[in-house]
Parts: structure tokens; C-alpha cells; sequence
């Protein structure tokens, strides 16, 4: 998505001196040491229910889709139609790229205001200690990112990608034609998803997220708490729990053999008026493994003005968001992050009265 490099314009982020290398590193830094956490996971589960798993091809899977946008905001696909090898071959070639020698990877080092490429969470910069992991985002060929980390051999993890990009993309618009289905959202309506709902031209990026074996994995952090900003985002987790979501709580999405997590973006949250929420969410780390995960994440063309669909919006419930374009949204998250989504807001004091689900209310500057 070339068309998106203009949105962290003036929000960088910075790998200097922030690089740890976590297998040799026999307890955390100051610089990597959160606030204990306190609900860190015991393995006891919390009495506050559990994410929905849903099997695609069940009868009623328009209902369960779109109930649990509605209610959690994620959920566990099943029976989705990706072959379990490929996912396992996606999960090596990620351990692969991860397994490289720091200097390997800086090879394809992202530029601090860029999108693609290795390096820290984007939302590090909002933070004052540093995360328990690292990234690496694709967007646009695989091949070309592999290549400047295996100039000879990289055929093989481009390949990979560029199938499972190829199989997210067709499960992300078969999810999506159910809960336009579902909020009963005809296709004049989206006129930018095309007169067949093909969904072309989609801003689509992948992101590899690797949190190594952690010390005091209660006194560190693999990904803070966020919301993710686009339609959906279709997550593949290694064995290894880690992914948690809130709910009155802090809720664990177990890893399950060939599941795939679901989450609601801002611009799902937007579109559909509020009624889906955009779930928060936040991964911790674990003690003695390493764990993975594989997000793909879906928008739409970066310069489509959205707003709520007119079929959501009442005289009882008048749009809540101004509209934007996945460009600019991206420029406001980059600056007000966990506030973006208030922050376009038109109604402030109609927040109580939806229970929006935006933590936070103001973006100052
Ligand atoms: C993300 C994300 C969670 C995880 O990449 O946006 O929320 O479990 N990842 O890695
Ligand atoms: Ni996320």
C-alpha cells in the first residue's frame, strides 16, 4: 500500500539503542521492565466468559459472526478452509526470519516513519518501556522483503506468504459479505467493495510478531493494549497462549489447532456505527517459550472516504463518527493512538449513552 507511506509522516519510530537480544538475555532490563502485572495469567479462568469459537460452516454462522462482533469484538474461526500445512509452513518461515542474526534482520530494517520491514511495535513510541518482542511487517511482495535478509534463497518464504496472503484475503471478504449480511448492508451501499463485493484494491499488510521466552515475563510486556485500525484483522497464533482481550477482565484466547482469531478494526467499529466494537487487546509473554504470531490485516482502499452505513443510522442513533479515509485514519492513530477513534467522534456526550467502546475520550494536539 505505497499510497499509505504518508501516514506515519512525523510519528517515527526509532530502533537506536532499543534492541535487546532476548536469547541471551537472563533477566529484564530496566528498559523492558513494565509495572507488574497483577492479572497476569495463572491459568485459573476468570469467571468472565470465554471468546466465541465459530465453525464456518455451520447453519447459523451469519448469527454467531455477527453476535460476537457485536458482543466481544473477536472471535476463533474454525473450519475456515486454510489447509493446516500451510499454516505450519507460514509459522516455520516465520520462526525462520525471526531466528536470523540481529544484524541479518536490520538488513530489512523498517524506516523509522515507514510501514514495512523489521523492527519494534509501532505503538512502541507511546510507551515508556519497550515491548518483549519483535516485528515484521509485509506489505506489498514478500519476495522483496526476503530477499534483502536471503538474497539467495528467498523464493521460498516469498512463496509462502504470497499463498496464505492470497487464502487470508478470501476468507477476509468472506467474513466481511456475512456481516454486511448480518447489518442487512446491501452492495449499493459499499459501492467501493465493487458491484459483486469483490473487494478489490484492499490495503492489505502482514504482520509477523515474535515474543521470546521472558525471564519475568509479569514484569514485561509483548504488546501493549491497543485497538486494530482496520476492517478485520485474521490473527494465527503458535501453540502457545499469550493473546488476551478485554472484557470486565483480561480474557485469554487459548490457541487452538487450526483456529484463526478474529478481530474487529476501528473502521469496522466505524462503519457499522458502533454496533461492532473494536475489541482491545494486548499480548503478554511467556516464561519458557517462544511464541509467534501471524496477523493479517485488512483494509480498504487507502483514499475510500467511510462513514457509518445510512442504514444504521436513526433519529435514535445519529452517526457517531465523522468520516475518513483509511489514509488519514492511519495518520490519527499514528498520533493519538488508543484515542483515535474518539478523536472522530461527533457526538462526545452521546459516548456514555452507547457505552463506546473507545477507552479513552480526548487526542490532545
Ligand atoms: C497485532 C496483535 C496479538 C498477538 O499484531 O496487532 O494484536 O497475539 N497481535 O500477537
Ligand atoms: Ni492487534
Amino acid at each position: 500500500m505505497p499510497s499509505l507511506s504518508e501516514a506515519f509522516k512525523g510519528h517515527p519510530v526509532y530502533l537506536h539503542n532499543s534492541l535487546l537480544d532476548f536469547n541471551s538475555t537472563r533477566a529484564v532490563p530496566d528498559s523492558h521492565a513494565w509495572a507488574p502485572l497483577n492479572d497476569y495469567p495463572s491459568g485459573d479462568s476468570l469467571n468472565v466468559g470465554t471468546v466465541p469459537v465459530i465453525d464456518l460452516t455451520d447453519c447459523h454462522v451469519l448469527n454467531h459472526v455477527g453476535h460476537a462482533c457485536e458482543t466481544w469484538g473477536v472471535f476463533q474461526i474454525i473450519n475456515h478452509g486454510i489447509p493446516m500445512r500451510l499454516l505450519y509452513e507460514v509459522e516455520s518461515q516465520s520462526r525462520r526470519l525471526f531466528m536470523l542474526p540481529t544484524q541479518q534482520k536490520l538488513k530489512a530494517a523498517r524506516e523509522p516513519e515507514g510501514i514495512a520491514g523489521y523492527g519494534l511495535a509501532r505503538i512502541s513510541s507511546f510507551f515508556s518501556k519497550l515491548m518483549w518482542s519483535e516485528g515484521f511487517t509485509i506489505v506489498g511482495s514478500p519476495a522483496e522483503h526476503a530477499r534483502k535478509l536471503w538474497p539467495h534463497d528467498y523464493q521460498q518464504f516469498g512463496d509462502i506468504m504470497e499463498e496464505y496472503e492470497k487464502e487470508m484475503k478470501k476468507v477476509a471478504r468472506r467474513l466481511m459479505c456475512m456481516l454486511l449480511a448480518y447489518l442487512g448492508i446491501t452492495k449499493e451501499e459499499v459501492k467501493w467493495a465493487g458491484s459483486k463485493l469483490e473487494f478489490k484494491n484492499m490495503s492489505a499488510a502482514l504482520q509477523l510478531n515474535s515474543y521470546p521466552a521472558c525471564p519475568d515475563p509479569k514484569r514485561a510486556m509483548g504488546l501493549a493494549e491497543h485497538t486494530d485500525s482496520p476492517l478485520l484483522t485474521i490473527l494465527y497464533q503458535s501453540n502457545i497462549s499469550g493473546l488476551q482481550v478485554l472484557r470486565d477482565g483480561w480474557v485469554t484466547v487459548p490457541p487452538l489447532p487450526g483456529a484463526l482469531v478474529v478481530n474487529v478494526g476501528d473502521l469496522l467499529h466505524v462503519l457499522s456505527n458502533g454496533r461492532f466494537r473494536s475489541a482491545l487487546h494486548r499480548a503478554v509473554v511467556n516464561h519458557t517459550h517462544h511464541r509467534l504470531s501471524v496477523a493479517y490485516l485488512w483494509g480498504p482502499p487507502a483514499h475510500i472516504r467511510l462513514s457509518p452505513f445510512s442504514k444504521l443510522v436513526t433519529a435514535d442513533r445519529p452517526p457517531l463518527y465523522r468520516s475518513v479515509t483509511w489514509n488519514e485514519y492511519l495518520g490519527i492513530k499514528a498520533k493519538c493512538f488508543n484515542m483515535a477513534l474518539s478523536s472522530i467522534l461527533l457526538h462526545p456526550p452521546l459516548k456514555q449513552q452507547f457505552e463506546i467502546d473507545d477507552h479513552n475520550t480526548k487526542c490532545e494536539g
